[in-house]
């Protein structure tokens, strides 16, 4: 369940061309169980259409303090929300809210609410980059507002340059990192993921199917709960928010930069699906069909899992991955003790939606000493926040 899942979530839209965005925010906000209650002030109403914003969200749009249905709604809603986001914030709104002011229904909101706020600036470069507007931002931080900073990218009226308002994705990682659990505020935590390819000659690989999706979404649990996340990626799919992505491509590239990132890692999570053997030597140039058959010859990679159980400290936690066709519970439990592990994350890859390509998984949480969980076939979100509850309890009781 996402941390958002049962929240009450006021979003805020102000009027920037970014509005239209906001639709999409609360369309993903409400998928992901959260109550959205949409405001906009008068000058959003120039940018996008009521009825758009209170079809996609869990209540009508509010914009008056004057709604005669209901009279006193400035203080209301704020007191109600369990987290405010204003999405996107006008460099207006931002002066106004930090200045304190309360003049439409959306500054009293926010001057009424005890709960946590996000600001999402979007705006042109020149006025991001005023001093008067990062004063305000650096007031509101002050005040412990989170500000998801805007991307770079191409601005309305065509200039390029940093004001863009952050995606949906990039927003709604920030409101569960906010709601979520943070007890991995700090831990430095290494994933792997995909599949490593191993090359034959100019053109051809030695590859594999896993599809890296549950390494990026553990990645993606492990920054939502506060870590400083390092990606080790042979695939290419989004970043998550606030990860840092390292992309490789063969056993041996994946080796270095797991080894570089490790010493200083607090938790290594190797969801990769590692090449166990790589051609002895790779052709240059590309093999012609015309040689009708050659011999391939594979010679073993290094286990990196291996490596670093034998080198792994006291307060490091290794989690491996293991995925079997036969005997899933002995086989896992033999590469825990072989590779001195303290979880192994076990599924049967024969099995129906499990695993490889599928953006659904069921596996078994396997610890030395510690009765195995099962979870049952369920989206990769759901199989990363069981990994990382795992690895939490595992480093409580190192601790
Ligand atoms: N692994 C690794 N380096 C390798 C091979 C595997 O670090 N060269 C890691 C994987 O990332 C995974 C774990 O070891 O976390 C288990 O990988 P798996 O392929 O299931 O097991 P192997 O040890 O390779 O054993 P086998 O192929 O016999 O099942």
């Amino acid at each position: 369940m996402s941390a958002v899942h049962g929240k009450t979530i006021v979003v805020g839209v102000t009027g920037g061309i970014a509005a239209y965005k906001a639709v999409e925010l609360c369309r993903r906000l409400v998928d992901s169980g959260a109550h959205v209650v949409p405001v906009m002030t008068e000058s959003a109403e120039r940018f996008i259409g009521r009825t758009t914003l209170s079809a996609l969200s869990s209540e009508p749009v509010q914009t008056s303090l004057w709604d005669e249905a209901s009279p006193i709604p400035h203080t209301k809603l704020g007191q109600r929300a369990d987290l405010i986001i204003v999405a996107p914030a006008t460099a207006h709104l931002i002066a106004a809210y930090a200045g304190g002011l309360s003049t439409d229904l959306l500054t009293n909101t926010l001057l009424a609410t005890r709960g946590p706020v996000i600001v999402c600036p979007a705006m042109h470069t020149e006025m991001w980059e005023h001093l008067s507007v990062q004063d305000n931002l650096a007031v509101l931080r002050r005040r412990g507002v989170v500000i998801v900073e805007p991307d770079e990218g191409r601005l309305a009226g065509g200039d390029v340059g940093k004001g863009r308002l952050a995606s949906p994705e990039r927003i709604v990682a920030a409101a569960e990192r906010v709601l979520g659990p943070a007890d991995f505020v700090g831990v430095r935590v290494v994933v792997t993921a995909g599949g490593t390819r191993e090359p034959i000659d100019a053109v051809r690989v030695i590859a594999n199917r896993s599809s890296g999706k549950q390494g990026y979404a553990i990645a993606a649990e492990a920054a939502s709960r506060g870590a400083l996340v390092t990606l080790i990626s042979t695939v290419e799919l989004p970043t998550p928010a606030d990860v840092e992505l390292v992309a490789v491509e063969t056993a041996a590239e994946m080796s270095a930069a797991v080894m570089a990132a490790a010493g200083s890692a607090d938790v290594v999570v190797m969801a990769a699906a590692v090449a166990d053997f790589r051609p002895a030597h790779a052709v240059d140039n590309k093999i012609k069909k015309d040689a009708g058959a050659f011999d391939l010859t594979l010679e073993s990679t290094a286990d990196i899992l291996a490596g670093l159980g034998q080198r792994k400290t006291a307060g490091q936690t290794l989690v491996g991955f293991a995925a079997e066709t036969d005997d899933l519970v002995a086989n896992a439990e033999a590469k825990m003790r072989r590779k001195k592990l303290d979880l192994v994350v076990a599924n049967d890859v024969s099995a129906a939606g499990v695993g490889f390509q599928h953006d659904t998984n069921a596996v078994c949480l396997l610890r030395p000493d510690t009765a195995m969980v099962t979870i049952s076939l369920t989206d990769k979100r759901s199989v990363a926040r069981a990994v990382l509850d795992a690895i939490a309890e595992i480093r409580l009781a190192k601790s």
